[in-house]
């Protein structure tokens, strides 16, 4: 099976519509969104409706989970809590009740999907050093973990004899007998200095993994952001990939 992975759209239809184009040419069986559809940009539903047309299914992020009131955003910063304000305003009930099917967990695909961290999906924590990735290759049994969140990339490995190796290329082979967590990136609102969306391709069949980058037509998402008064600074974030 090919699987298309998608995360953290945040409203940008302009990222997704491009990078549902990219995945569509490479024949997938399926594709697997990681959480927050909404949040950030100016078309959470237009986002969510891509969404449907295309029968992505996968799992809920804190920005779904804080429209439908099912999280706090207490410890939001100012700019995210601002714009789940600007999110719940404009968010049809058909986006709701869509938002509202997504579970925390998926069982249904042969990998681990989560949101955040496998260890409790609920508590929205952020694995961004190695200290935090390590520990949660206890929490999880398939060969492969796929996790969203913090709009970082990365691949970090666990060889059979516990030895951890955080692997750099884009493109690899997984080892059957390793571990793996990977963050697939952000489609709608990279942060790794990066401002090409951000999307994984997995082929179960030959092992082959790649997280691919791709450009986008990021001064139209920006202005639409700006002409919705939401925070200029999630405009401007977006030509930098912050
Ligand atoms: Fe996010």
């Amino acid at each position: 099976m090919k699987f298309g992975i998608l995360s953290d759209i945040h409203g940008n239809l302009e990222a997704l519509e491009v990078v549902l184009k990219e995945i569509k040419k490479e024949d997938c069986n399926e594709i697997i969104f990681l959480g927050d559809i909404v949040g950030y940009g100016a078309n959470p539903n237009e986002c969510i409706e891509l969404l449907r047309q295309e029968r992505i299914v996968g799992v809920a992020g804190n920005h779904d989970y804080a429209v439908l009131n099912k999280t706090s955003i207490e410890n939001f910063n100012p700019y995210a809590k601002e714009a789940i304000l600007w999110t719940k305003e404009v968010l049809t009930k058909e986006s709701l009740w869509y938002l509202d099917a997504f579970l925390l967990i998926n069982k249904s695909y042969p990998f681990h999907i989560v949101h955040s961290s496998p260890d409790d999906p609920t508590d929205w924590y952020y694995l961004f050093t190695i200290e935090d990735i390590i520990p949660q290759f206890n929490f999880f049994s398939y060969p492969v973990c796929l996790v969203g969140h913090t709009h970082i990339p990365f691949v970090v490995a666990k060889k059979k004899d516990g030895k951890i190796e955080v692997i750099k290329k884009n493109k690899f082979e997984l080892n059957p007998d390793w571990q793996y967590i990977i963050n697939v990136g952000s489609v709608g609102q990279p942060r790794d200095q990066n401002p090409k969306a951000s999307f994984a391709i997995y082929d179960t069949k030959t092992n082959i993994f790649e997280i691919r980058r791709i450009d986008y037509d990021i001064k139209t998402a920006a202005e639409k952001i700006i002409r919705a008064n939401l925070p200029p600074i999630l405009a401007e974030r977006l030509f930098y990939g912050q």
